[in-house]
């Protein structure tokens, strides 16, 4: 439940997302006020976590990296500063109000198996994607019967999942974060409001931005699907979705 997250962290996600979000300037109200940043706990800090992860330090939000080694996390944290801490994915359970997943599909039934009922009431960003040679066949064949997004959210009962960063490559998200003109839009999935609202402030934090369908609608945007690898506006890619503009 949302309502697990400490009072007064959620209250500020809350206020954030619906206030900010009608007024169109969701991050910069953040920053402006020095306040309501999200403490957010990555697992799987590779390429992807340490990526949009290190985009969340630069916007002033606590992130604590997780590893099974967090000793060799140092190089990553001790360049982000002090906002970057290390430590085991069970610290990063602890510490987030939002837990980044950007691990390879076949250790989520693991994660789900060892962690599962600290997932409860955090809001999920999964970015994670399946594939036959990496996470086998059964895994990957359940994606798509299901879509990835609710497959997900299967193994992690009570917790609102959001699909994130899943649709391009790492070198893309390094390369077009914050860039000049319009913002490159980031594909994102969701059941619960308020997961969403603050999945759509980490994206714009991160230098993008998000456009948001149903949890159902992840297969549209995972590996193989039409807009997987698809660098689009927000207005193109609404276009590609059927959204209203
Ligand atoms: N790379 C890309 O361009 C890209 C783009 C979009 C989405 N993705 C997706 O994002 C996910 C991560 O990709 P990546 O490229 O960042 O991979 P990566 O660089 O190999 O990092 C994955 C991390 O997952 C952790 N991990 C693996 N098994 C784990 C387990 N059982 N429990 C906890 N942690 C575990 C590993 O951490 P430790 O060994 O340190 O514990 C590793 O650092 C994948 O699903 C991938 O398909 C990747």
């Amino acid at each position: 439940m949302i309502d697990d997250i400490a009072g007064h962290s959620r209250r500020n996600l809350f206020r954030i997302g619906a206030g900010a979000l009608l007024a169109g300037a969701l991050p910069r109200i953040a920053a402006a006020q020095g306040a309501d940043k999200v403490k957010i706990g990555v697992i799987g800090s590779g390429k992807i976590g340490g990526t949009i992860g290190g985009l969340w330090v630069k916007a002033g939000h606590p992130v604590l990296f997780s590893s099974r080694h967090p000793e060799e996390l140092k190089s990553l944290t001790d360049g982000l500063g002090p906002l970057a801490k290390a430590g085991t994915v069970e610290d990063a359970l602890a510490f987030g109000e939002v837990i980044f997943l950007a691990v390879p599909y076949k250790a989520v039934p693991q994660i789900a198996k060892d962690y599962g009922p600290k997932f409860a009431g955090k809001i999920v960003l999964d970015a994670d994607n399946a594939t036959v040679n990496r996470d086998g066949e059964e895994l990957v064949k359940e994606t798509k019967e299901k879509g990835i997004g609710l497959t997900t959210a299967s193994y992690f009962p009570g917790a609102h999942v959001v699909r994130a960063f899943n649709s391009m490559g790492v070198s893309y998200f390094q390369k077009e974060a914050h860039r000049t003109g319009e913002a490159m839009a980031i594909p994102i999935a969701g059941d619960d409001k308020h997961a969403v609202e603050v999945a759509t402030l980490l994206v714009k934090d991160a230098g993008f931005e998000a456009v948001a369908v149903p949890l159902a609608r992840a297969q549209e945007f995972a590996q193989g699907g039409p807009i997987y690898g698809q660098q689009l506006t927000a207005k193109e890619l609404r276009a590609k979705f059927g959204l209203m503009q």
